[in-house]
């Protein structure tokens, strides 16, 4: 804001000298402490409610002023814009990375401004930490650790609350696995796996964890992994696709709820039937109140919660930077997993995204 506000009063002066009148450069007036909040994009229903509790944290009642660009899920746009929080020399600027590289000459850039940067959401890989105070965000490496945890307690036990969907090696199959139409009928499981926009922070730690554990389990393995950008259409076509060529999938690992409703429109289109009684199990991540219904709806089985409601903590950390105190340099927002005896039609009522 410090140099916009000089270069806005600079250009009032030499219009007042030319005689000519200024526009009124309101925020200006109000002394707001100015945010650039560089946006990954509106690609998922996460997405908004995280855009929209930054909105409603950031408020000029506050003091805030709050420039919000939205990157449409492109790396370029966010340089752009993250650039142009320099030129205006706005206070401090929040970024929620698209993906994780690429960030090192534009962060140098910033801290050659002087001007503060949190990241929020994902995360950055650069050579020096120190470009930036904090970052923000989920444990990504813990969802998709919660999420094969369960998966493995599914199959061991034999007791996966939503029909068998695999087994142990050195089980002997049930009944059921050999009548499950999805099955191969051996005890292998089959996984397909969506996933989010290569690079980001979210695809790259939920993604880890399944590989790693399909790498543990010798009954485990990948019927295809493919992207569907964090997106519902992006998904349904990538999906349609792959199901066009091949139906015998028992597990479908989707990085995000967005991705899920794509898919859960692909396998209804194929005739493939998912949730208690059917022949695929969804796991799911993020948690939002429509895939929750789902869950409790008995479609989903397990939702693994990503929180969007960043708002308030990355103010805090604004706050604390202002008043000098020391802040934390990774911040985890806590988050837990979702099967249908978790909720109530209450609880899904009341939540907010
Ligand atoms: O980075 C968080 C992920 O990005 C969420 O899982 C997804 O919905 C969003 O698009």
């Amino acid at each position: 804001m410090r140099r916009f506000f000089s270069l806005i009063l600079s250009t009032a002066i030499a219009f007042n000298i030319a005689g000519c009148t200024v526009q009124n450069a309101d925020p200006q007036d109000k002394d707001l402490y100015v945010i650039g909040f560089s946006q990954v994009g509106s690609e998922s229903d996460w997405r908004i409610a995280n855009s929209q509790s930054m909105i409603e944290t950031f408020t000029e009642d506050k003091g805030y002023e709050l420039r919000m660009v939205n990157a449409r899920q492109n790396q370029d746009n966010q340089l752009a814009a993250v650039r142009t929080f320099i030129l205006e020399g706005v206070d401090f600027i929040v970024i929620a990375p698209v993906v994780e590289e690429g960030w090192d000459s534009v962060l140098a850039e910033v801290r050659a401004s002087g001007i503060p940067v949190i990241i929020m959401d994902r995360s950055v890989s650069v050579s020096d930490n120190s470009l930036y105070l904090s970052n923000i965000g989920s444990d990504f490496l813990n969802q998709g650790t919660m999420a094969v945890e369960w998966l493995e307690e599914q199959t061991e036990t034999g007791d996966p609350g939503q029909g068998e969907i695999g087994l142990t090696e050195g089980e002997t199959p049930t009944e059921e696995v050999i009548e499950d139409e999805g099955s191969d009928e051996t005890d292998t499981l089959r996984i397909l796996h969506l996933q989010g926009t290569y690079g980001a922070t979210a695809q790259l730690l939920r993604t880890q964890a399944l590989e790693d554990a399909v790498e543990a389990h010798d009954n485990w393995e990948f019927a295809a992994q493919i992207c569907g950008d964090y997106t519902e259409a992006k998904a349904y076509e990538v999906v349609s696709e792959y199901l066009s060529g091949d139906t015998d999938i028992d597990v479908l690992y989707s990085e995000n709820d967005n991705m899920t409703f794509g898919a859960m429109r692909a396998m209804d289109d194929a005739g493939i039937t998912y949730g208690e009684g059917g022949q695929v199990t969804i796991i799911t991540f993020d948690a939002t109140r429509e895939a929750l219904q789902y869950c409790l709806d008995g479609d989903i089985a397990l939702c693994v919660e990503c929180n969007p409601i960043l708002g308030p903590a990355v103010e805090e950390l604004i706050s604390d930077y202002r008043n000098g105190n020391s802040i934390s340099r990774q911040v985890y927002v806590p988050e837990t997993t979702y099967t249908a005896s978790d909720l109530t039609q209450e609880f899904i009522d009341s939540r907010i995204y």
